[in-house]
């Protein structure tokens, strides 16, 4: 695709998002306070982006499980609120969809199929479910019945496959046209893949010659310059980021710029764009935002534990010696996070070999997925009942 056909938004149904990117649901990390943060590095450019929140279960949600209910927050700035569920049973789906558009206001729904942990494909959810094409169909719908009288999109997001031998994301991305879906993402790995080796990107291209509707492309993006190569290579309609922004929300400043409508005279070198990197002191402006936004949403000691995991993210790369690294892990208030933040040299310049690289989970590629016992034996599983707990921490 030549540079100047690149996507500059991204349509779902009748939701229109100005650039065609989107941050990944991840589940402990993409809450209100992460949310707003990346939202106000796109805001910076003038536009917005599509903001998923971390996934929550069906079940939990038609229950009221309290868990459930508390994720379900959203910042003031969020104008476009978008709900990641999970669910393995039509039924519950359609009851949680319902919930969602008629009293949380949500402006879009993505449902998860591509979960690889074991405790979750063990029950022939995530990852597992796209090989039942029927019961995928049946819960497609069901989302789709439910959202479509307050015209709100619903899309799916799921892997390959199960491994090479099982692949499902050809199936799933016809059913999901079929069923009204407004778009699919590919992650593009197996199940049994997790998050090690590469993501296959030729499998994103594949899948959009096989469908109509919008394909989003996720995995391995973790530059502005990746999504432009993405979107090129394969002709998705857009991105989905996830472990790239991980310590590094101003990518999404980056993701914006790259994809803004070009003036004329700088087409040729749109897609060289170069990152706008931070020095340590804007990296510390940002640490303490997330770490007050988290602290608004959450409260402040909750808040405060909460943005420990992220510390190691934002200074990977950075001189920041062992000590103060662990302290900041352990903070327990802003107070002491400002006073450690003190500490960081603000003229310390982006450790440029840190670009490109990978960041967050890896893990290696499991010998097999743990599957429901004779799972592989029908590959249709309409009316099947696979069990649905209220509550499912883990979600990719
Ligand atoms: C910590 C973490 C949590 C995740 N949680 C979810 C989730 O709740 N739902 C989901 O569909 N994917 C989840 N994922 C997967 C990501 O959305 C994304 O598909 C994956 O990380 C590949 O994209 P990336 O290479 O841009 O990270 C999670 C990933 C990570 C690293």
């Amino acid at each position: 695709m030549p540079t100047s056909t690149l996507p500059q938004e991204l349509v779902l149904g009748s939701l229109r998002i100005d650039t065609p990117v989107v941050l990944a649901p991840m589940a402990g990390i993409t809450n209100a306070a992460y949310r707003r943060l990346c939202l106000e590095q796109m805001w910076r450019q003038g536009v917005s982006g599509l903001f998923v929140c971390e996934m929550i279960t069906s079940r939990g949600l038609v229950e009221r499980d309290a868990t459930t209910v508390q994720m379900l927050v959203f910042d003031e700035l969020e104008s476009i609120r978008s709900v990641q569920l999970y669910g393995t049973d039509p039924v519950y789906v359609g009851k949680a969809v319902e919930i969602l558009c008629a009293e949380y206001g949500v402006a879009h729904v993505d449902l998860n199929f591509g979960c690889p942990v074991p405790k979750v494909t063990r029950k022939g959810g995530g990852g597992a479910l796209p090989w039942k094409r029927g019961l995928l169909g049946e819960i497609l719908a069901a989302a789709v019945t439910a959202a479509t009288p307050y015209d709100v999109p619903v899309t799916m997001k799921t892997r390959k496959g199960l491994d090479d031998d099982h692949l499902t994301y050809l199936d799933a991305g016809r059913i999901a046209q079929e069923t009204g879906c407004a778009a699919i993402a590919l992650h593009g790995r197996t199940v049994a893949q997790s998050y090690s080796g590469l993501a296959d990107w030729d499998a994103i291209a594949a899948l959009v010659d096989h469908v109509d509707i919008p394909v989003l492309g996720n995995g391995d993006i973790w530059e502005a310059t990746d999504a432009v190569r993405m979107v090129e290579q394969t002709g998705a309609a857009g991105v989905v980021v996830g472990r790239g922004c991980l310590g590094r929300p101003w990518l999404f400043r980056d993701l914006a710029a790259a994809f803004a409508p070009p003036v004329v005279e700088e087409v040729a070198q749109r897609p060289s764009r170069s990152p706008t990197l931070p020095v340590l002191g804007e990296v510390r402006s940002m640490m303490r935002r997330h770490a007050e936004l988290l602290s608004k949403h959450l409260g402040e000691e909750r808040g405060c534990k909460e943005f420990r995991k992220h510390v190691s993210w934002y200074l990977k790369g950075f001189a920041a010696g062992g000590t103060l690294r662990r302290s900041l892990a352990l903070v327990d208030s802003l107070s002491a996070l400002d006073q450690l933040l003190d500490e960081l040299d603000p003229d310390e310049p982006f450790p440029v070999a840190e670009l490109g690289t990978p960041r967050g989970r890896q893990g290696s590629p499991r010998s097999r997925v743990v599957l429901p016992e004779g799972w592989l034996n029908d590959a249709d599983g309409s009316g099947q009942h696979v069990r649905e707990d209220t509550t499912e921490t883990t979600g990719g």
